[in-house]
């Protein structure tokens, strides 16, 4: 199949890196990020090792979907602008957060958004090179729920190029389960500055926000069983990880904490209740992005060679 990674950060990068040994991948991101890449190959340290060699420059052919993993906050404007640019193809989304799949919706039409999760973890150590820190699953699935013949043969895709792939009738309550963990591990790793793995240590924490997540799904018509249990699993699995927000924090960067724990206290609000951890976890991450903090970038910088 032939693939575009739209908005290649540390996730979108290992997908294109993964998929290129299977299928055609082009890629597509921060143009210093993709010269790197034409320069040295892209290169993945860590669980997987190697330089992979994507397109970087598009040859004007047809491409079969576009893979979307940018940011959330950037999600409408990515969409209009790789809508622009490659025409009517579909999108799926790798991102975190609760409302990609609607803002895609709105501008490239339902027909053309499949939903997605993935558990990988992924730390962006400079322009072409990333660390494969995690394995974790992907799900994908149409939005209705019916098992169409082009999910499975983006599962089998995927599958192929060593991705592990599963298709859910229910992709809706897996962006759920997904933004739980997420709001878990992203939220308390941010304020913590921690490694993935240092939660284990706060057990107890973890699971009040899980809990606290998953009532709030389901006042949205959604069951999330053992959101706490999978949260453990995918904190044991990357524990090696900085989660995404962290990274951006220690990056000055503006992070997704509205799209993943901003939108749970939202909808809490919505059903009349107060989704406590959530609000403080916003709140005190996004006073944290004001502040931009710098600390610990050294550390994520993994130094080359002995
Ligand atoms: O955002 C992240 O960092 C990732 O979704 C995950 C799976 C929590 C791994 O760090």
């Amino acid at each position: 199949m032939k693939f575009i990674i739209y908005g290649a950060g540390a996730l979108g990068s290992l997908f294109a890196a993964l998929l290129s040994r299977k299928h055609d991948v082009l890629i597509v991101g921060r143009e210093k990020h993709i010269e790197a890449i034409e320069k040295n190959g892209l290169i993945v340290e860590g669980i997987t090792s190697g330089v992979f060699h994507p397109e970087t420059r598009w040859d004007g052919s047809q491409y079969d979907l576009i893979i979307l993993t940018t940011k959330a906050y950037d999600t409408s404007q990515a969409t209009k602008e790789a809508r622009k640019k490659f025409g009517e193809i579909p999108f799926l989304s790798l991102q975190n957060g609760l409302k990609n799949e609607e803002k895609i919706a709105k501008i490239a039409g339902e027909k053309n958004v499949i939903g997605g999760i993935t558990n990988h973890g992924v730390t962006f150590l400079e322009y072409g090179r990333i660390k494969h820190a995690g394995y974790g699953e992907t799900v994908i699935g149409e939005m209705d729920g019916r098992v169409s013949d082009r999910i499975r043969k983006i599962a089998k895709a995927f599958n192929e190029a060593g991705i592990k792939t599963m298709v859910s009738e229910k992709i809706k309550e897996e962006i759920w389960r997904k933004a739980i963990i997420n709001s878990a591990i992203n939220g308390l790793t941010s304020i913590l500055k921690c490694k993935n793995g240092e939660l284990i240590k706060y057990k107890n924490l973890v699971k009040e926000i899980c809990d606290e997540g998953s009532m709030v799904a389901r006042k949205e018509g959604f069951t999330i069983e053992n959101a706490f249990e999978k949260t453990m699993e995918v904190i044991e699995r990357t524990a090696d990880n900085y989660s995404s927000m962290l990274q951006d924090i220690m990056k000055g960067k503006k992070t997704e904490v509205e799209e993943i724990n901003g939108e749970i206290a939202k909808v809490a609000n919505k059903h009349g209740i107060k989704a406590c951890y959530n609000i403080v976890l916003t709140k005190m991450i996004k006073e944290m992005e004001n502040v931009g903090t710098q600390v610990g970038l050294l550390v994520i910088k993994s130094r080359r060679g002995p």
